[in-house]
């Protein structure tokens, strides 16, 4: 039998990606209900985005997927910080190669030839992601339980200032992941590699 060569996407990345991918999307479209209700910038979100229906319904779906995405979160980071891809995928990363690199694309020139390579771009914006993903989860363990947890509460500024941390680092997970499929369909190979793994 011929040898399978190595995917470049190992089968548990695969699958962390797509459940953490339905995760934000559940506990983004929830969110936005659930902040309509007692909204604290000047804006609210058209309902026909949301999901639950209802304030009750909203939290119900916020809650099911939050537990979604701290296991599947959690399994994809330690995964792939003790198997050594972090490092070896995300690193090295300095300012200066992230300019170069948005410079390279402005101009058309930043090749994507090899998927088993990030960007400095991409590497930059991945690492983001995870710091904000963890940033998500302990703003929203503060919103969720603030009386058992009052040392996180007060790191974070207290209640009011968690519901504000907890609202900046969503605005910053749908930004990325807005960016993130644009990205995805002017390379749409990248996409076959993350759903079969080469
Ligand atoms: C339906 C929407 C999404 C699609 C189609 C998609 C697609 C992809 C693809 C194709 C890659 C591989 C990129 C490449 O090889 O150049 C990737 C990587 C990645 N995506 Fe997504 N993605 C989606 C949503 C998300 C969301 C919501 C998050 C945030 C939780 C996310 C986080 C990541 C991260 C961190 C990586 C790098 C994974 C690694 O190599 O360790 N994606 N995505």
């Amino acid at each position: 039998m011929a040898d399978t060569p190595k995917p470049i996407h190992p089968i548990w990345l695969r699958l962390t990606h797509w459940l953490n991918a339905l995760a934000v999307v559940i506990l983004a479209m929830s969110g936005w209900l659930i902040y309509n209700a007692s909204p604290f910038f000047g804006i609210t979100f058209p309902v026909a985005i949301t999901l639950g229906g209802w304030l009750g319904g909203a939290i119900l779906w916020h809650f099911a997927a939050m537990w979604l995405l701290a296991a599947s979160g959690l399994a994809y980071l330690l995964c792939n910080a003790l198997s050594g891809r972090l490092r070896s995928r995300f690193l090295p990363l300095s300012f200066r190669a992230v300019l170069a690199d948005l410079r390279a694309a402005s101009r058309g020139r930043l090749t994507h030839d090899d998927p088993g390579r990030y960007n400095a771009v991409q590497r930059a914006a991945y690492l983001l992601v995870m710091v904000d993903a963890v940033l998500l989860i302990l703003s929203g363990l503060v919103l969720w339980k603030s009386v058992q947890l009052p040392l996180l509460r007060e790191l974070l500024g207290g209640y009011e200032a968690a519901r504000r941390v907890h609202f900046i680092a969503m605005a910053v997970m749908v930004s990325f992941a807005l960016i993130h499929v644009i990205m995805v369909a002017l390379v749409p190979r990248s996409l076959l590699t993350m759903i079969r793994g080469r």
